[in-house]
């Protein structure tokens, strides 16, 4: 018993000293000895009388992991399952045909549309709007930011990421379209060749006329001045009005 215990410990460091990723390993083990690092709870759980005590200020997913349980959220019976006229699995598109609906969208204005992100620190959310230009290959969106800002130090803390693109609600549901994304942002500023990839994509030399420059002037001070953001997009959901008479849901995912 002893005797295989030790091995076990020697096959573990050994394991620690040749795997990269056995630190991560370890880290767990390390967590499961935390008595205050709690299990997964689903999202609608409730806290009984023999809970530990939550102090003021804190939340559930300060100590637990919280599982949404997407299989019978409400979404995701409008994009697959048995709803209105549709038997479950009809009228969804393929993930191919959902990007072009998002191309057409990007594609009124020069690949460039104007989003609202949300990013999350501490468990407090905080939106800002901007707008964010669509590189199709990579599937990436590229945005420039003043420097210093809050939503630079919520991703740095945090790189998850929400955005929403929607056209105005003008109450009639054939005109509706909005689509959510979700990704992972990373930051760049002027002196990487990420920053030169982002404004090859984004369509900045129209701002350099109002600012009575060349492009090349516009070019150093956004440079200078700027820091870019490229989102790698995960998740797209896509409603649209217009994609009911093509006989298709008008809730519609893409994934990468
Ligand atoms: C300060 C950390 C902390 C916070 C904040 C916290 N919990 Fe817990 N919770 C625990 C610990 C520790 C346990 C006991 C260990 C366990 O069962 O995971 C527990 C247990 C539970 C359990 C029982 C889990 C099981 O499967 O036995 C549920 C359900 C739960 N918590 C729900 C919640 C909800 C809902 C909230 C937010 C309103 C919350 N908790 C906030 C630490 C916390």
């Amino acid at each position: 018993m002893k005797h295989a215990t030790a091995s076990a410990l020697i096959i573990f460091l050994a394991a620690l000293l040749i795997s990269p990723g056995a630190s991560g390993a370890a880290a767990d083990a390390q967590k499961k000895d935390q008595p205050q690092k709690a299990k997964q709870i689903e999202a609608t759980a409730g806290i009984a009388d023999k809970h530990p005590e939550i102090e003021p200020g804190m939340s559930c997913n300060d100590c637990h992991e919280v599982k949404l349980d997407a299989n019978t959220s409400a979404t995701q019976v409008w994009l697959k399952g048995d709803y209105l006229k549709w038997q479950a699995g009809e009228g969804v598109m393929t993930k191919d045909q959902v990007w072009d609906r998002i191309m057409n969208i990007f594609k009124t204005k020069n690949m460039k549309a104007t989003f609202v992100m949300a990013t999350c620190l501490n468990n407090r959310p905080y939106t800002y709007t901007a707008d964010f230009a669509l590189d199709p290959a990579k599937k990436v969106l590229y945005a420039f930011h003043e420097k210093g800002t809050e939503k630079l130090a919520h991703i740095k803390n945090n790189p998850h990421i929400s955005m929403n693109w929607h056209r105005e609600f003008d109450d009639n549901f054939a005109n509706v379209a909005c689509f959510q994304v979700l990704g992972k942002a990373e930051i760049f500023d002027g002196a990487t060749p990420e920053f030169d990839e982002g404004l090859k994509v984004y369509p900045y030399e129209y701002a350099a006329k109002a600012r009575k420059m060349t492009i090349e002037q516009w070019r150093e001070v956004v440079k200078k001045s700027m820091i870019m953001t490229r989102t790698t997009i995960d998740r797209i959901r896509l409603t649209e009005g217009a994609l009911a008479p093509l006989n298709f849901r008008t809730s519609q995912e893409w994934t990468r």
